[in-house]
């Protein structure tokens, strides 16, 4: 038998709704606007192979750890590992790691928050026609001129955490089970419209070439950047898709439904490369050019289609709602344990937290304008320093928080849900809650997630230190 537990915070109708959840905090704008941008930062195939092996042999397994960790506790990630590892006769101290996942998901908020304001302006741009018969330099102007702004950005930014704490302080299951049924599937056949459209670029190939060509010289080059990204894109590591799991109903099958969730959210993000770079070839833009790259792109080609302003701005409206049902996952371990530690109301505790995001994220605003010169962790000839303004080398805030994030923080959050649920939990009670029906399967399951997934997990940052 699975746990009886129930959790203070919700719980979602069926196993589709917990689909629905997972999926929307899955697919954001990581598939969206950061895979492809990182894609063309590393290079193309190389990337895209590497993304791939890490999702199903390291970033499955994680997410079916957190969905049986989450459920079995139906607690907040801190109080859910806590109570388990006391139940297992383990340290407390376990709790740390969904500490630092917590303090992770909203360190992430602060910057997405900023990226999904972005899309509260294109789609004002794009609903005003703004990008008609738009060419790629014209695109890039306009992406430029809205970065130099930190008003304008504070202003997106600032709506975007308002619209993330509202549905939070509704909570999560009354506020998110409805609009997700509809918007999900629109998501995807814009995609495909969109996929259309680039097929008739004349660089269709080209595109898929870049994103697909095995270059196995390269693989090792950006390892720990796709591993992150695997980590980033599914959501895993932080403890999102553990709260998740403590509203999810007992008796639903985890191994499945982690498995749709994952398939899902792959496949939003190859058609929106495939999708992307096309035109990116056909406007002679450069793979490489970084955050900028979708929001370049893509006016591009909505500009230049039959009915492209209706569709862009529907589009761009899509991307926010998506980046919207994952911004609410970002929050919600937080605001669970703050209800549960403190006994006051979501309402107070997602005020307070989003506010605190909020402020971090005015480090991002700034570090595309008045504040791109300070620059964090800098290696210069005189050695290491924290900050330093101007310099040559070293992150922008933007960076710096986006590498503490998907390269050390999810990573080894991951890690340590994976060793919680493969050496802390007993054996029946992993076997109890996957009520898988193959002893096989199970057993390769539990494998995965107690040795193939950690040791990958390792080699990567031992391969990324030797570099
Ligand atoms: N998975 C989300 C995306 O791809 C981002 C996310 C990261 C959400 C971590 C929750 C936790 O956009």
């Amino acid at each position: 038998m699975a746990s009886d537990k129930i959790s203070i915070h919700g719980a979602w109708a069926s196993r589709w709704v917990f689909i629905l959840a997972a999926t929307g905090s899955a697919v954001g704008l990581g598939n969206i606007w950061k895979f492809p941008y990182m894609t063309g930062m590393y290079g193309g195939g190389a990337f895209v192979m590497m993304y791939l092996v890490c999702i199903f042999l390291v970033g499955l397994p994680i997410m079916l750890a957190e969905t049986l960790i989450g459920r079995r506790g139906r607690q907040s990630p801190v109080n859910t590992l806590k109570t388990l590892a006391i139940e297992s006769g383990a340290s407390a101290k376990w709790s740390w790691a969904a500490m630092m996942g917590m303090v992770a998901a909203l360190l992430i908020l602060s910057f997405y928050s900023v990226v999904a304001g972005w899309s509260l302006d294109y789609i004002i741009g794009m609903g005003r026609g703004q990008f008609e018969g738009v060419t790629a330099q014209e695109a890039g102007g306009a992406f430029g001129a809205l970065t130099a702004d930190p008003w304008r950005l504070t202003l997106w930014h600032t709506l975007f955490m308002v619209l993330t704490g509202f549905v939070i302080a509704r909570g999560v299951v009354a506020g998110l089970e409805r609009g997700l049924r509809i918007m999900m599937p629109m998501l995807f056949v814009l995609l495909l419209v969109l996929l259309g459209y680039s097929m008739t670029t004349g660089h269709f190939m080209q595109g898929f070439h870049f994103l697909f060509n095995f270059q196995p010289d390269r693989l090792l080059h950006g390892l720990l950047a796709a591993m992150g990204h695997a980590f980033f894109t599914l959501s895993v590591g932080v403890g999102s898709i553990m709260v998740y799991g403590a509203y999810m109903p007992k008796h639903a099958s985890i191994g499945s439904t982690v498995l749709a969730v994952g398939i899902l959210d792959t496949l939003v993000a190859l058609v929106a490369g495939l999708a992307l770079f096309p035109i990116v070839f056909a406007g002679g833009m450069e793979p490489g050019a970084g955050p900028g790259l979708m929001f370049v792109t893509l006016p591009v080609a909505f500009g230049n289609i039959a009915f492209g302003q209706i569709m862009g701005t529907l589009f761009f409206v899509l991307v926010l709602v998506a980046a919207w049902t994952s911004s609410i996952s970002m929050l919600e371990p937080a605001v669970a344990y703050l209800v549960e530690r403190t006994g006051r109301s979501r309402v107070l505790v997602t005020s307070v937290l989003a506010l605190l995001c909020w402020l971090v994220g005015m480090g991002t605003v700034l570090s595309f304008n008045i504040g791109a010169e300070a620059k964090f962790f800098v290696f210069g000839e005189d050695g290491f320093r924290l900050f330093q303004w101007g310099a040559a080398g070293g992150m922008n805030f933007f960076d710096s928080i986006d590498y503490l994030t998907s390269r050390i923080l999810l990573p080894l959050g991951g890690l340590a849900f994976l060793l919680f649920a493969g050496w802390v939990l007993k054996r029946d009670t992993v076997r109890e809650e996957l009520a898988m029906k193959n002893p096989l399967l199970f057993s390769l399951v539990y494998w995965l997630v107690r040795l193939v997934a950690p040791l990958g997990v390792l080699i990567v940052f031992v391969t990324e230190l030797m570099k």
